[in-house]
């Protein structure tokens, strides 16, 4: 597999194609800000991306940057983050602005992200990629199904991670990271779906070997779940 042809075509598929969503600068115009980007990855960590889009709309108009967010009364962002869910996440918001705020703005390495409250292995390398460029390779469930099956790894989750992220990182090309961490994302989220995948459409079909041996909607493998 030429690793080069997939974010090559994955870029020339996002140009076209990319979703618009209100935390996304589209392809072409620039980086986006660090602090809406860490905002709506934090949302996403746990809720759909239909559900954040009013959230992070009512969270960027009432507090548009870490400084604002880092000021407000803990009180007002529990009440508008009610419904979100895992309110650990909304802590931990207010407890990672204010230690942005104290060290002068968002770190700009994925390391220096990491150490942030609320910030783990997926939203560190989602921030240094998407708002920095940084060559980081994000994997979420999105990813991991695009890469299980582009790869055909037979292995089930959770044993497969380690092997899906090498793989993914094998991916990730020097130039335009963010952009391309985004078109899988979206691809994992609109064609390489859990199940139907619309692999008809995608750019990515030929290259693809769960689709060669006709198994691209069973993977990837699960553990079967134990019963309670
Ligand atoms: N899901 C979580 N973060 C995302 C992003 N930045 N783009 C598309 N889907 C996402």
């Amino acid at each position: 597999l030429s690793t080069d042809e997939v974010s090559r075509r994955l870029l020339a598929w996002y140009d076209r194609h990319a979703r618009v969503l209100p935390w996304r600068v589209p392809p072409g115009q620039g980086r986006a800000d660090p602090y809406r980007v860490w905002l709506s990855e934090v949302m996403l960590q746990q809720t759909t991306v239909a559900a954040v889009k009013a959230y992070f709309e009512r969270f960027t108009a009432l507090w548009p940057n870490v400084k604002a967010m880092a000021e407000a009364d803990d009180a007002d962002v529990m009440a508008e983050w009610a419904g979100l869910g895992y309110y650990a996440r909304a802590r931990n918001l207010l407890a990672c602005a204010r230690a942005v705020v104290a060290q002068g703005g968002f770190p700009t390495d994925r390391a220096g992200l990491r150490e942030l409250p609320g910030i783990g292995a997926y939203t560190s390398a989602a921030i240094a990629a998407i708002a920095h460029d940084a060559p980081e390779t994000v994997v979420d469930g999105n990813v991991e199904r695009v890469v299980a099956r582009l790869f055909a790894v037979d292995t089930p989750l959770p044993r497969a991670k380690p092997e899906l992220i090498a793989l993914a990182e094998t991916l990730t090309p020097a130039l335009r990271p963010g952009d391309y961490a985004q078109a899988m994302m979206d691809l994992g989220a609109t064609i390489c779906t859990p199940r139907s995948p619309a692999c008809g459409i995608c750019p990515l079909l030929d290259l693809c070997a769960a689709r060669a041996q006709g198994i691209a909607a069973d993977l990837p493998r699960k553990l079967a779940k134990k019963p309670k």
